[in-house]
């Protein structure tokens, strides 16, 4: 297995993460219901937000914990969507990828996703 380094390969693992996220039963109503993502503006937006973090990108401008922020307070993100989301990131990045970059994109997703956690939680159902 190679390890990630190209956009292709971040457009086919986002692709393959959505495959199964949006029909799992835990999280997938977030992406289909709660909001009804256009994928194909989705997927080339989340490929550029690892594009910063893992390749030296900069297309993507930034906002990430805000927009989770106004999702929680639409359907609240609990403590087991969080480890469903990220077991199937996991899954997905070690099942085609295999590196440095494929273990930093486990580590990187474990940390954003402690903070995004902490700052739904600070922000909550408040208002
Ligand atoms: C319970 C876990 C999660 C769920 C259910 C979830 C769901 C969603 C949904 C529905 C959107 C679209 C929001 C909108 O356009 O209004 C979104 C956007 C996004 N998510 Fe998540 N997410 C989760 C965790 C994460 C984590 C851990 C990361 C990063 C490692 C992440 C990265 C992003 C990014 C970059 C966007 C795009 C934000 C933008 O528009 O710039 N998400 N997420």
């Amino acid at each position: 297995m190679n390890d990630i380094s190209t956009r292709e390969d971040l457009l086919l693992l986002v692709n393959e993460f959505y495959r199964k996220a949006t029909i799992d039963p835990v999280i997938g109503h977030f992406f289909t219901e709660v909001i009804k993502l256009d994928f194909s503006e989705h997927i080339p937006l989340i490929a550029s937000f690892w594009e910063n973090i893992l390749l030296d990108g900069t297309s993507y401008k930034g906002g990430t914990m805000v927009k989770h922020i106004m999702l929680n307070r639409l359907s609240p993100m609990q403590p087991e969507h969080f480890e469903r989301w990220l077991g199937l990131w996991e899954q997905t990045v070690t099942s085609h990828f295999e590196g440095p970059k494929a273990l930093e994109a486990v580590n990187r997703a474990h940390s954003i996703a402690g903070i995004m956690q902490f700052k739904v939680g600070a922000h909550g159902n408040a208002g």
